[in-house]
């Protein structure tokens, strides 16, 4: 089954990039020196295309460290190696790889897993979200004054992308705290089993997005832009909540 196929190669990967936690491996710089990408992110990424490659030979890649190719097919693997590079750089253990599997530019599978906590999240479209085979939900909380947020910032972050500093202030004031991990996919998992009442954050990409999206939908949140708007992976405006302090976040978020 593509479930157990996507939980299995998500769980090899997570053992691979644990044998290397707290250890020396090459670093390089990507767009800039705060955007690091390590040997571990491409042994990740390889052996996860390895496998798509051999076991769905017709279905397209698209992953964050370019091995992405495009058969055409209707099924597209969306793999993010390793979400939370800076942390495992830096020996901080939170992060989490990520696999999201489109149908047609749907989402119909997603698993995060939380290597360091070893918790895996996972999801089928329709089916209901879990975190080692335990349904999870949202949390219950109506009032954004009594949430705690999260929040993440894109490597750019020192343009202010769509004003994300005013919104940090005005959205840190308003709720009982923000908090700030560095793993935007384990943050849609925080807001899925109810830790967080919800995460906003600018810039994601689509490896980002996918897995961890459906993971909170199916466990009840809603996921839109900034306007409130359904949206797809290649957003660059993300609002998960519970559904229930939406509205509220939403309108701090356009007076920024
Ligand atoms: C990053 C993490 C982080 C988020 C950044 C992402 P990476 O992904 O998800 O939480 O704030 O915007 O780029 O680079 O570690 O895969
Ligand atoms: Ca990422
Ligand atoms: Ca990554």
């Amino acid at each position: 089954m593509l479930i157990e196929d996507v939980k299995n190669i998500a769980l090899e990967a997570g053992e691979l990039i644990r044998s290397y936690f707290g250890k020396k491996f090459e670093v390089e710089y990507k767009t800039n020196e705060s955007n690091l990408v390590t040997q571990v992110d491409k042994d990740s990424e390889k052996l996860i295309t390895d496998f798509i490659v051999k076991k769905y030979p017709s279905h397209n890649i698209l992953a964050e460290e370019g091995s992405s190719v495009n058969k055409g097919g209707e099924y597209t693997w969306v793999v993010d190696p390793i979400d939370g590079t800076t942390n495992f750089a830096h020996g901080l253990p939170i992060f989490s790889v990520s696999i999201g599997v489109q149908k047609n530019e749907e989402t119909v599978v997603g698993v995060v897993f939380d290597v360091m906590l070893n918790n895996l999240y996972s999801v089928e479209k329709g089916s209901g979200a879990f975190v080692n085979n335990k349904k999870i939900e949202v949390s219950e909380n109506k009032n954004l004054k009594h949430s705690v947020l999260v929040t993440g910032f894109p490597y750019n972050i020192s343009e202010n992308p769509d004003r994300a500093f005013e919104k940090f202030t005005a959205l840190t004031k308003a709720s009982r705290g923000m908090r700030r991990l560095g793993s935007a996919a384990i943050d849609f998992c925080y807001v899925a089993n109810g830790v967080f009442d919800g995460f906003w954050e600018v810039h994601l990409h689509p490896w980002d997005i996918c897995g961890g999206k459906l993971i909170a939908e199916e466990a009840g949140g809603l996921v839109t832009d900034f306007k409130g708007k359904k949206i797809g992976i290649h957003s660059k405006q993300i609002l998960c909540t519970n559904g229930k302090i939406h509205d509220e976040m939403l309108e701090i978020i356009n007076n920024c």
